[in-house]
């Protein structure tokens, strides 16, 4: 037997049983994709022998993040789940990049989101927009959406069962969005998300765990909007600057 060949390196049927049948160890992209083109021959060899003659080229499987995020949306228009559907017009599923970096999270949609069924396009919706842009990032770098996708009536805030029946919405448009870092506005989203009932003023300023990302609360610009005073900015952009420092290091690509 040759040195270099597949049998000195266990790959054949021949090798005896004292050589384990390690692959080797896969170090330039050719090998990595050689790898990979046979582990999908050996998947398709598989569902051929369990008698399956077409691929359904058209399944959720070959969907990119965009096309699942309008299956999602679509799939809530009609939601009841909630008591919140009797006050909406409109499901308020979410906006901007389906694989960004960053994602905000607001508390839920008020009556211009309502109409308009974009989160975020009001009064409040202007100053994210001015505050994102203070730290380089555009609305459509990132993502923005609610933790609920339903307007409360009068703009109260969203009740703990509401926020429960949104959850799992929520969830699975993190899972496919995956985010490396999540800005959640004010202490309804921010306590809902990470599950406390710390108040947002000992919440922020801090850099959470969430998952594969990391979770950095600030204050809602609603709340900015309703106590113009220069120590509730200032905390909001140093918060600012901290999701921008966690977004530069995690970053994919
Ligand atoms: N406030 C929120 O929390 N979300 C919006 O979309 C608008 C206002």
């Amino acid at each position: 037997m040759s040195p270099g060949s597949a049998e000195a390196a266990g790959l054949t049927e021949n090798a005896s049983a004292a050589e384990p049948l390690s692959p080797p160890i896969p170090t330039g992209p050719e090998e990595i994709l050689a790898g990979a083109l046979a582990a999908l021959g050996a998947t398709l060899r598989h569902y051929r022998a369990m008698g399956l003659s077409e691929l359904p080229f058209d399944g959720a499987w070959l969907q990119g993040p965009a096309e699942v995020l309008v299956a999602q949306e679509r799939e809530l228009r009609d939601c009841r789940r909630c008591r919140l559907c009797d006050g909406r017009t409109t499901v308020v599923f979410g906006s901007g990049n389906p694989q960004a970096d960053l994602v905000v999270i607001g508390e839920g949609p008020g009556a211009d989101e309502d109409a308009q069924g974009l989160p975020f396009v009001g009064r409040a919706g202007q100053l994210l927009t001015k505050m994102l842009e203070s730290v380089q990032l555009s609305r459509d770098e990132v993502y923005i959406t609610n933790a609920v996708k339903c307007r409360p009536p009068g703009n109260r805030n969203p009740e703990a069962d509401e926020l429960a029946a949104c959850a799992p919405f929520l969830a699975a448009q993190l899972g496919v969005i995956q985010p490396r870092v999540v800005l959640a506005l004010g202490s309804v989203a921010s306590q809902a998300l990470l599950r406390t009932k710390e108040p947002i003023g000992k919440l922020r300023g801090r850099v959470h765990a969430y998952g594969s990302a990391v979770l950095i609360p600030t204050f809602h610009p609603a709340f900015l909007l309703r106590n113009p005073g220069q120590d509730y900015k200032r905390m909001a952009w140093e918060d600012l600057k901290l999701a921008r420092r966690e977004y530069d290091q995690r970053r994919r690509g």
